[in-house]
């Protein structure tokens, strides 16, 4: 049972992808952890991550670097976004996703290209998107909640150029699969974002 979830950033898709991984008793990959990872190193080499062979080189970064709390900042979701346009970047990191997805038993999996290109065989398949204004506003409220002040414009013009750059590049855009459930979290809550995103996989499985 794979359990593919694709999305916009801030979308409730990592959310939603943890709930469903509790609820069928799957093991879950954060996928952009990865790309974020990738991206961090870059940074932390002092390396540009527009040039597709210095991002290639920090693919090999070091498992310990998954456990970085900087991983989760706006900043390292920018570099993530500029890694992973290169080709052989997402290359070098889809046979860790794929061992994931396809590990005996089941897996879910959220990122941007999992019902794509990751595991299009996955049997449930949800896409979960927001309206750029709702994602906004829940970032900032994540972001006031940790003590930090950053206006709802700066993030929405943010969101708005993460979202260009992950649609428009040539490789693995970001994509609803024909076969994917859409799931608009715009006016749900968590709790009912959840057990909708529960029956939707339900009836797919
Ligand atoms: O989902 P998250 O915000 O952590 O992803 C960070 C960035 O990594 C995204 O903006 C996207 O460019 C990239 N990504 C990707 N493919 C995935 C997951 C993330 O290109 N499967």
């Amino acid at each position: 049972m794979i359990i593919a979830i694709d999305g916009p950033t801030a979308s409730g898709k990592g959310t939603i992808a943890r709930a469903l991984a509790a609820h069928f008793g799957l093991p879950h990959l954060d996928t952009g952890l990865l790309y974020r990872a990738v991206g961090r190193q870059v940074f932390l080499a002092g390396g540009n991550p527009d040039d597709p062979e210095q991002a290639l080189a920090a693919t090999a970064f070091p498992d310990s670097l998954l456990e970085d709390p900087e991983l989760r900042s706006e900043e390292t979701g920018g570099l993530a976004s500029r890694v992973s346009i290169h080709p052989a970047v997402r290359a070098a990191l889809l046979e860790r996703q794929q061992a994931f997805a396809n590990q005996p038993g089941g897996a879910v999996l959220d990122g941007r290209d999992i019902a794509t290109v990751i595991a299009p065989h996955a049997p449930a398949k949800l896409f979960v998107t927001a309206s750029v204004a709702a994602r906004a506003l829940r970032r900032w409220a994540e972001m006031q909640g940790q003590g930090r002040t950053v206006s709802r414009e700066a993030i929405e013009a943010d969101l708005a150029a993460r979202d260009e750059r992950d649609a428009n590049r040539a490789q693995a855009p970001l994509r609803q699969a024909p076969d994917a459930a859409l799931l608009d979290t715009s006016a749900m809550g968590r709790e009912v974002a959840i057990a909708t995103a529960i029956a939707l996989v339900e009836k797919q499985l």
